[in-house]
């Protein structure tokens, strides 16, 4: 459990500013033609991205320039109503034969409250293209619910100071949900995406 204040809510090493005038945009180019990979090594509560949702109503198209999505997502996660969920997303960069952090990390204490929120990153590059959002607002990711979506290309921008993004990269995403007395559910889910960032 993330015990430090700081913590919450916060998304914010994510984003640079964009008013620096010293920020590079990237766009993060996914490798992977199936979009999300597992993540290694994970014991079996650790589920993947099937986990999550039940991608049979949607399709991912990718050009090798962006990724065209479209359809539906439905979740699949079996959490329970009141349940509060914790995400995390991490950027690791492949370096001399391993996967080593960044600084780029977002932790989200409770993301149910700011699915819907246009100042969050996913909100930018996923929510807002949630066609049916007035239906399955109160749901969140309850399982059983439907994102329906308009067609949208994965555009993921990053902007950020200091050394080029160069190489290897993978964002690990990490959900993870507790019970209304902050004890952790059984499962947890995992998946990664990979890819390279091109300056824009
Ligand atoms: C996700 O996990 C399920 C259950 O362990 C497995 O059947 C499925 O193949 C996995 N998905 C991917 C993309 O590896
Ligand atoms: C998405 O869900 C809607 C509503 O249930 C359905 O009408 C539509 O056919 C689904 N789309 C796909 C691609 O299955």
């Amino acid at each position: 459990m993330w015990s430090t204040p700081n913590f919450v809510y916060k998304v914010l090493i994510w984003i640079l500013l964009a008013r620096q005038s010293s920020a590079i945009k990237y766009k993060f180019s996914l490798e992977n033609e199936d979009v999300f990979t597992n993540c290694p090594n994970k014991p079996s509560n650790v589920l993947n991205v099937s986990g999550l949702f039940d991608t049979s109503e949607s399709t991912f198209k990718t050009d090798f320039v962006s990724v065209r999505f479209s359809g539906n997502l439905t979740c699949a996660w079996n959490i329970q109503p009141g349940d509060r969920i914790q995400i995390s997303v991490q950027l690791n960069r492949f370096d001399r034969g391993s996967w080593q952090p960044t600084v780029f990390n977002m932790h989200v204490r409770d993301f149910c409250a700011s699915l819907y929120e246009k100042e969050q990153y996913w909100y930018k590059f996923w929510s807002k293209y949630i066609i049916n959002k007035e239906q399955v607002r109160e749901k969140c990711i309850l399982p059983g619910t439907k994102f329906i979506h308009e067609p949208f290309d994965v555009d993921l921008l990053l902007e950020a100071q200091g050394l080029p993004l160069i190489g290897q990269h993978k964002l690990v995403y990490t959900f993870k949900a507790f019970d209304t007395n902050g004890v952790e559910r059984e499962t947890s889910i995992c998946f990664e995406m990979l890819g390279e960032f091109q300056r824009l």
